[in-house]
């Protein structure tokens, strides 16, 4: 459907249903182009809406095949029926059934919305409106209905059918080649969490006993022939299941826990309630295909989706402004898990990683929002980074502020009061004023507007008193000169040029946490026998940006003797940034010798101990950090440059130690692979490593990545391998990523990894290689995987090329979004995103981005996604 201007729809209008649903019983006859859908729905008005209100039900592309009120059929005046609505405008007053009837075709589905077919498996995507893509439906998360569902499918072509909740009944349809299956969910749900799944699937599964005693019988179903790369998602859910217990004391509830895996889908997974249905890049692995990475987000997310049963699922949200109540909150829950399956702290500083590439420029650009949106023209472009990331930092600093005990009785209180329901961020928040007997309101603000907080601090000690005075101040760009101050904890103490100064304490500080509340406010240490240096932040306490006045001899005070791992991890980069934010500028970089030498001491008392984090200490900040950092007027090509100068530095200072550490953590042939974060970590400084050794010595950096592809028996080092050749221009690349798509040629998600590489690549003629890409037999356009692998990988991780000063970059890109916008406009709407730091671009640049921009504004008959991420990146 085109639409011109999009209505906007607004929190504060947020009103009550008329009309609730109490059952839906659904007949679901699945065919490739002609499905029937069967809705049964015992509608009653809703005793807080408004009596004698029109009933108007959703619809979204439907065909109305007939309609029966309480088993009569309706007349022609009785009903208003189009593509996208169902209005009876005199609905019964009392409780009353409507029986309606659709048509749909799953084969011409190519939005991934509504029930559509991924290599002839049928499947389904709801969220966050999909439903009514279904049936004629109140399509709204405060509608809550007990379903029962019915699938026939001819057995041949779908031996597998699945649906919400547990399965009640199964049986052939006689005379026929079909067969169908019953499933009925005893938990209210709204329609967004409805799924069904109908084809020739995989399954792997094992049992599971609850807290309660309940047995659960977990599956996990893939492509056929693909099951033994199954066993790590199973394993993931298995563990989810146990840590929501003794983590929130959360059971299963359900007797049985699907997954299925599908390789096309808009996003990574989705939490339907008993049946996960995830992009398959999130399921399946294996050694030779895939990553540490692929192995760790697989983890992430499987317990991510099974997170959701509880927050979610059993309790869900009000309205769609609330979503970050569910995405923030289970993100939060993901990351807690992690953090106890593999290292705290090394974790911790992926999480920055990553909030700092992502939310942090789309919180300083066009399209920046508050977690908790006011208003919106199109959900589907609100599952962002900000409500997913920002709003998991805002639980854990609330967290933080109230502390363990009470965090996760506040938590057991939400579920408590909200079981069932559909809540508020209000309703969240109450629970934990209760529990800690806080008031949160001011603490609410973190929600209600955009921008990334600004800390700055200033210290100054007193030698005669021996006390160490710390000055805060917070300002709030992008929230409005109106935006009161907000509470924020921030963990810190004092360290010196021996270590941590534990003797020093204050009155202000409680557990290691001064919570900042006003403007501007001051802590005072006692007890401060040398002059520190302050550790501020600790973990992160808080989403914002610190500015201080340290110089680069302090910081790597903190990166030697700060007990903290993540300031140490925050002060190397630091250093790193400013050094290369001094070479951008043409300043003196002589502090880079002393740099170097302290990774170097670090590499020699740590590297062994602790590989991964040691890892996480070499890899310099990304070019998106830089520019970050910097913040106006950019040049990517000075920025690319400036970080491959200091890239060389690295690896010419370190180039002895790092060899010798490559050597010391090669694994005895004959290994068995191990997924563990352990053996994950050594192979991520080995890589990190070659990384830098190639970056200072193409000849020595070619024969190394071509050595470690050839001897790799996982594709963590063969990945690493070719990512190493991809930057260094010559034969062995072009003969590395030919072998190596020889070799996976019948495997998508890796081929995936090989677009990836060659979008990245820093050169001119990466545009002309991606063109050419795109006529590859293994791309497609209508895979999301494929287009966000070759065209997202581009826009988003290869600044210089993007941002061609000539617009080839950006023309790229357009056409892309434009191409795309007609079949799937929810990954068109997505693959936009890339041009939102536009603005901060030098002005050549700039006016170029612009001027691609404003063609697409300007393009008739966009999509509502499209149009308003392209009118929202140019207001
Ligand atoms: N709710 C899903 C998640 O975060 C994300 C999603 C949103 C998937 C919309 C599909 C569509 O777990
Ligand atoms: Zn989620």
């Amino acid at each position: 459907m085109r639409t011109e201007t999009p209505p906007t729809v607004r929190l504060e209008d947020y009103r009550p249903s008329d009309h609730l649903i109490d059952r839906v019983e659904l007949d679901i006859r699945l065919d490739p182009h002609d499905t029937r859908v069967t809705a049964t729905l015992a509608l009653r008005p809703n005793p807080v809406g408004r009596p004698g209100a029109p009933l108007v039900l959703d619809g979204d592309d439907l065909t109305l095949l007939a309609l029966e009120l309480d088993g009569q059929a309706l007349g022609p005046d009785a009903y208003r029926a189009d593509p996208s609505s169902l209005t009876l405008s005199t609905p019964p007053q009392r409780p009353f059934t409507l029986r309606i009837e659709t048509r749909l075709d799953p084969t011409a589905n190519t939005r991934l919305m509504g029930l559509y077919r991924s290599n002839s498996v049928y499947c389904t995507q709801c969220e966050a409106d999909g439903f009514r893509r279904i049936t004629y439906f109140l399509d709204r998360p405060d509608v809550l209905s007990i379903y029962t569902t019915r699938i026939e499918a001819e057995r041949e072509a779908a031996p597998i059918l699945l649906g919400n909740g547990n399965p009640s009944e199964a049986g052939a349809v006689p005379g026929t080649g079909r067969h169908y299956a019953v499933w009925h969910d005893p938990m209210p749900k709204p329609a967004y969490l409805f799924a069904l799944v109908g084809g020739r699937l995989d399954r792997v599964a094992k049992d599971f006993t609850t807290m309660e005693g309940r047995r659960v019988e977990i599956a996990v179903y893939v492509e056929p022939g693909k099951g033994d790369r199954a066993a790590y998602a199973l394993d993931a859910v298995e563990r989810s299941m146990a840590w929501d217990e003794t983590a929130f004391g959360r059971a299963y509830d359900l007797d049985v826990f699907n997954v299925v895996a599908v390789s096309d889908f808009n996003m990574g997974a989705m939490e339907n309630k008993g049946l996960n249905i995830f992009n398959d890049k999130y399921v399946l692995a294996s050694p030779e295909t895939a990553t540490d990475a692929d192995y760790a987000a697989i983890e992430a997310i499987i317990a991510h989706e099974y997170f959701h049963n509880w927050s979610g699922n059993r309790v869900t949200c009000r309205d769609w402004f609330q979503l970050c109540l569910k995405e923030g909150l289970t993100v939060f829950r993901d990351q807690e898990f992690s953090s106890d399956m593999r290292s705290r702290a090394v974790h911790r500083i992926a999480e920055v990683r990553n909030l700092r590439a992502r939310q942090f420029p789309e919180d300083a650009g066009p399209l920046a929002h508050p977690v908790r949106p006011k208003q919106y023209a199109e959900i589907n472009n609100f599952y962002t980074a900000t409500v997913y990331e920002k709003g998991a930092e805002i639980v854990r600093m609330l967290r933080t502020l109230i502390g363990d005990a009470a965090f996760r009785a506040g938590m057991d209180r939400y579920f408590a009061e909200n079981d069932g329901k559909a809540a508020t961020v209000e309703d969240f928040l109450e629970a934990f004023e209760a529990a800690s007997g806080r008031d949160l309101s001011r603490f609410a603000e973190w929600y209600e507007r955009p921008g990334t907080p600004r800390v700055a601090a200033s210290g100054s000690y007193d030698a005669s008193a021996q006390t160490y005075r710390l000055a805060f101040r917070q300002t709030r760009p992008g929230a409005g000169a109106d935006a009161p101050p907000l509470v924020v904890p921030i963990r810190l103490g004092l360290v010196g040029s021996d270590g941590p100064l534990d003797a020093a304490t204050s009155e202000r500080v409680e557990a290691g946490v001064f919570v900042l509340e006003a403007a501007e406010d001051a802590v005072t240490f006692e007890n401060v026998a040398a002059e520190p240096v302050p550790s501020l932040f600790r973990a992160f306490s808080a989403p914002v940006r610190v500015a201080s006045s340290l110089d680069d001899a302090a910081r790597l005070t903190l990166l030697r003797h700060d007990p903290d791992s993540f300031n140490r991890w925050e002060a190397a980069q630091r250093v790193a940034l400013g050094l290369m934010a001094r070479q951008v500028r043409g300043e003196s970089t002589e502090t880079a010798d002393a740099f170097v030498a302290a990774l170097g001491a670090f590499l020699d008392a740590e590297a062994l101990h602790d590989p991964a984090f040691a890892a996480q200490i070499l890899a310099l900040p990304s070019e998106g950090d830089l520019a970050d950092e910097i913040g106006t007027e950019t040049d990517p090509d000075a920025i690319f440059s400036a970080r491959q100068t200091l890239r060389r530095r690295l690896g010419t200072g370190l180039r002895e130690r790092l060899m010798s550490l490559r050597e010391t953590l090669a694994e005895p042939a004959g290994t068995p692979f191990s997924p563990d974060a352990a053996a994950a970590g050594r192979r991520a400084l080995r890589n990190a490593a070659l990384d830098l050794i190639a970056a200072a010595d193409a000849q020595a950096g070619t024969a190394l990545a071509e050595a470690q592809i050839e001897a790799a028996t996982n594709m963590t080092d063969r990945l690493a391998g070719l990512a190493t050749l991809a930057l260094l221009p010559g034969e062995a690349r072009e003969a590395a990523l030919t072998a190596f798509a020889e070799r996976y040629a019948d495997e998508p998600l890796v081929l995936d990894k090989w677009f990836a590489i060659q979008a990245m690549i820093p050169e001119d003629g990466t545009v002309a290689r991606i063109r050419r890409l795109q006529s590859h037999p293994a791309f497609a356009m209508t895979n999301p995987n494929r287009v966000r692998s070759l065209i997202g990988s581009f826009s988003l991780a290869n600044p210089t090329q993007f941002n061609r000063p000539d617009g080839a970059g950006y023309a790229l890109v357009a056409e892309t979004v434009l191409a795309l916008d007609g079949t799937n406009p929810q990954v068109a709407a997505r693959l936009m995103t890339a041009f939102g730091p536009w603005r901060r671009l030098e002005p050549g640049r700039r006016a170029v981005a612009e001027a691609a921009l404003r063609r697409i504004v300007a393009t008739p008959g966009l999509s509502r996604d499209v149009s308003d991420i392209a009118t929202r990146s140019v207001a």
